[in-house]
């Protein structure tokens, strides 16, 4: 039996790559440039699976204009906002993600952001790098403690469990936002807030980590920032889409934040260029799952989906 077509979108990690070529008829973008809606629609007709990253938009018009030959998008990804799943779960389509195995490097990532956001990693960086150095003082760069601070969390999923279990680590003291309270034995005593706007009066610091959803758009407003404490520290590993950019380099003009730390913008990429003005922004070109055991996880994953299905049983990330 000839085996299943499969259009690997970017370049992925060499064991990837390798295991894909061995198990399936693969082509894959080597040139490793986004997959266009073009190249998406044509490769609906010519494909019986894709491995997508998230840079690649499968919209409700995309998928309208597909071919019949496709069967399952394997995302190398755990968010799917770049998915439109009611239009692909019509057409019949299976989708799959990559939960679990890119918590720990998105939730490293978290710490970095938070730490140097705190303590003027950028500025102090680029003091130091351009010779610019030439006197200290007790009051130079002072930034903001985390050991025992408030930290709070949106959204106390895989990556907000892993990050708090690295936060636990520097003492901080947790709370959190969620749909419904976690179990006991996975809150590990979090502080659970029942409305978002109750955790932000507790958090100096402030962690995003849910899913960028219709209901999760534009999530942190300028009303939002309003009610954190004064001086506090804003991350986002998650997703650009739940941040109105604009509330947030007020609040920052304002002191209302001290400093945000960002992987995550609402243009991507390219960031938002109002925020290369702001020492105070540690900013990364999202690169949270970006390690190399993280990035093979993420590849074996979406294989490993992508075999159950075509051995004929439900795929264990099906969505
Ligand atoms: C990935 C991510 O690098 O998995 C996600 O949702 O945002 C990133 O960690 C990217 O999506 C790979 O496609």
């Amino acid at each position: 039996m000839s085996k299943p077509r499969i259009w690997i979108t970017r370049r992925l990690s060499d064991a990837t790559l390798e295991r894909a070529a061995r198990d399936y008829d693969v082509v894959i973008n080597y040139a490793d440039s986004p997959g266009t809606a073009e190249e998406i629609i044509a490769a609906s007709g010519a494909f019986d699976g894709i491995i997508p990253c998230h840079s690649e938009q499968f919209s409700a018009e995309v998928v309208a204009q597909f071919s019949d030959r496709l069967k399952i998008v394997a995302n190398h990804s755990v968010g799917v906002d770049h998915c439109d799943l009611p239009a692909l779960k019509s057409r019949g389509i299976v989708v799959t993600n990559t939960p679990d195995v890119l918590s720990d490097a998105t939730a490293e990532l978290a710490m970095l952001l938070m730490l140097g956001a705190a303590r003027h990693a950028v500025a102090g960086d680029r003091i130091v790098r351009s010779g610019a150095w030439d006197s200290w003082s007790p009051a130079f760069m002072v930034g903001k403690q985390v050991t025992g601070a408030r930290l709070g969390i949106i959204g106390m999923g895989r990556v907000g469990q892993a990050f708090a279990a690295k936060a636990r680590g520097f003492d901080m003291k947790l709370h959190y936002f969620n749909r419904s309270p976690l179990p006991a034995e996975l809150s590990q005593g979090a502080v659970y807030h029942d409305t978002v706007e109750s955790l932000l009066g507790v958090s100096d610091f402030l962690s995003l980590h849910c899913p960028a959803t219709p209901e999760t758009s534009g999530l942190m407003t300028a009303e939002r920032f309003a009610l954190m404490p004064e001086g506090a520290v804003f991350v986002n590993t998650a997703r650009g889409a739940l941040v109105d950019e604009a509330a947030l380099l007020a609040a920052l003009q304002s002191g209302q934040l001290s400093a945000a730390g960002l992987d995550c913008f609402q243009v991507e990429p390219g960031g938002n260029p109002d925020f290369s003005r702001f020492d105070n922004i540690f900013m990364l070109p999202h690169i949270g799952s970006a390690t190399r055991q993280t990035r093979d996880a993420m590849g074996f994953r979406a294989l490993d989906n992508l075999d159950a299905f075509f051995a004929g049983n439900t795929p264990g990330d099906r969505l």
